[in-house]
């Protein structure tokens, strides 16, 4: 059914998002070096949209009758996220955030898709935000590792 494949990638967002806030907020706090402050920053502002992220897509789960994941039906996937062993290792985690990126916008857009096959025009909505979002955030670490690859 139509309807079961949004709230699938509903929930399936709503983990990734969680997941995201978890790895952003580690790097944020392990990297090290004038070089890292930067994307710190950056790290930390994106933490915010993306813990609302999760918040809009759990309410749309509500409405929908359905319910948000939590833990114990959790499983991590971000492998490219997990802090690197030299904690100066800034492009290593500009490259782990723009794979999380370009996941995310790639599941926003099977969530649009089936949202519009399913009818269901405020979760297809939803998503179009969410993803204009995800390209912000991939566009803007695009920059960042133009400009780390370089020094
Ligand atoms: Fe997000
Ligand atoms: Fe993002």
């Amino acid at each position: 059914m139509s309807e079961s494949k949004v709230i699938e990638l509903l929930r399936k967002s709503y983990g990734d998002e969680l997941e995201t806030v978890m790895n952003y907020q580690t790097n944020a706090i392990i990297l090290d070096g004038v070089r890292a402050e930067e994307i710190k920053e950056s790290l930390q502002q994106d933490i915010q949209e993306e813990l609302n992220h999760s918040q809009q897509l759990g309410n749309r789960l509500k409405q929908l009758g359905a319910r948000p994941p939590s833990s114990a039906n959790f499983t991590a996937r971000q492998d490219s996220l997990q802090p690197p062993e030299d904690s100066t290792d800034v492009l290593s985690v500009i490259r782990g955030v723009l794979e999380a990126e370009t996941d995310a916008i790639e599941t926003y857009r099977s969530l649009i898709d089936a949202a519009e096959a399913a009818n269901d025009p405020v979760t297809e909505d939803l998503a179009v935000t969410l993803l204009a979002d995800e390209e912000a955030h991939r566009t803007e670490f695009r920059g960042f590792e133009k400009e780390y690859q370089n020094d």
